[in-house]
């Protein structure tokens, strides 16, 4: 049973698989009880192709003050390049992130049937908007022979310490608490120095958390060889933006994983978006896995504190056993909302 409330959701569908997933992920949203009033923003790919148009002011005000904002994909195909790199990523994704001040990117992983991590459950909490991603640096004498391009890594106090916050937050609710740092101390040690105090700092809080740490290139063998020790892995935006398809592949597949960018403080929307691409290829085939926008809208349930809903869905989401290829993306939600 829904909690009779009217959620406001704006949609951006964006382009290739993305509409399709997206609408998948709504309509077992509403099977499971749940009221949305939805908004659609046509964003992405295809909106700058038509008219030039990526994100503005105003609309990124507009999107503030709703209660979630649910994404499909953007970006163009594979090969097409009128648009310049960059463009979308840094206008659109990482605008969103930064201007609403999405200060975490949580993403959490279940190994399914067949998969390296089979039955190992593990989440990754990455920073999202500082790290090599807040773009410090430039390039000196430009297309000269001394050319110098810098590109910074920034690492404040206040945004270590509100991620890491946050994941010892997550890692205490498991049934065995533990988090670990991911991070590469013994190069990178003025940032690295400040993640591994702040955590030590942090940990006094959680004394029921175990703490652990590796560096970021033992953590990809260990995901692949030794995934059941982790529960939650906290890094920064670039260790957690790589590790976090490493993770997919070890999980299943990126066809499955979810992902919330949260503003826990609540002073701008929070945005769930399946981890995958806008796979051109298959747009508009009806072959499209809408399995991770289903759990990313399980995600943004639990933030609109849909609690029973977003439960029924994540179950019925662990039990799926069809075949994706045979029934299609609304074949995939029938099947899904038939065991809610
Ligand atoms: C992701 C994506 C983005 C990122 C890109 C599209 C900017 O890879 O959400 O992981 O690097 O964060
Ligand atoms: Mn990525």
């Amino acid at each position: 049973m829904s909690n009779e409330r009217t959620h406001r959701v704006a949609v951006i569908g964006g382009d290739g698989i993305g509409p399709e997933v997206t609408a998948a992920a709504l309509e077992v949203v509403r099977a499971a009880g749940v009221t949305l009033s939805t908004t659609s923003y046509e964003l992405g790919a295809g909106r700058y192709l038509k008219d030039g148009f990526v994100l503005d002011d105003a609309t990124l005000e507009e999107l503030r003050g709703y209660d979630a904002i649910m994404l499909g994909a953007v970006g163009p195909a594979i090969g097409d390049t009128r648009i310049p790199g960059g463009v979308l990523e840094r206008g659109l994704l990482l605008r969103l992130r930064f201007g609403l001040d999405l200060y975490i990117n949580y993403r959490p992983f279940r190994g399914v049937a067949g998969s390296l991590a089979e039955g190992c459950k593990f989440a990754i909490v990455r920073e999202n908007t500082e790290g090599p991603y807040a773009g410090e640096g430039g390039i000196l004498r430009r297309g000269t022979p001394q050319e110098v391009a810098t590109q910074g890594s920034v690492n404040t106090r206040f945004g270590v310490e509100r991620c890491v916050r946050y994941a010892f937050e997550r890692a205490s609710s498991l049934a065995s608490p533990t988090l670990t740092l991911v991070h590469k101390t013994n190069v990178l040690t003025f940032a690295g120095d400040l993640w591994s105090r702040v955590v030590n700092e942090v940990a006094v809080e959680f004394p029921e958390v175990t703490v652990d740490y590796n560096h970021v290139d033992a953590a990809c063998i260990y995901l692949v060889e030794n995934p059941q020790r982790y529960g939650v892995i906290v890094t920064d935006n670039l260790f957690g933006d790589i590790l976090s398809d490493l993770a997919g592949a070890v999980t299943g597949g990126i066809g499955f994983a979810a992902s919330a960018n949260l503003n826990p403080a609540r002073t701008g929307a929070s945005l769930f978006e399946p981890v995958h691409g806008a796979a051109h290829d298959i747009a508009g085939t009806a072959k499209a896995n809408p399995l991770a926008a289903v759990s990313s809208a399980v995600l943004m349930l639990e933030h609109l504190e849909e609690v029973e809903a977003a439960q029924r869905i994540a179950r019925a989401v662990a039990d799926f056993e069809g075949d994706v290829a045979e029934l299609g993306t609304d074949g995939v939600a029938k099947n899904l909302i038939g065991r809610l």
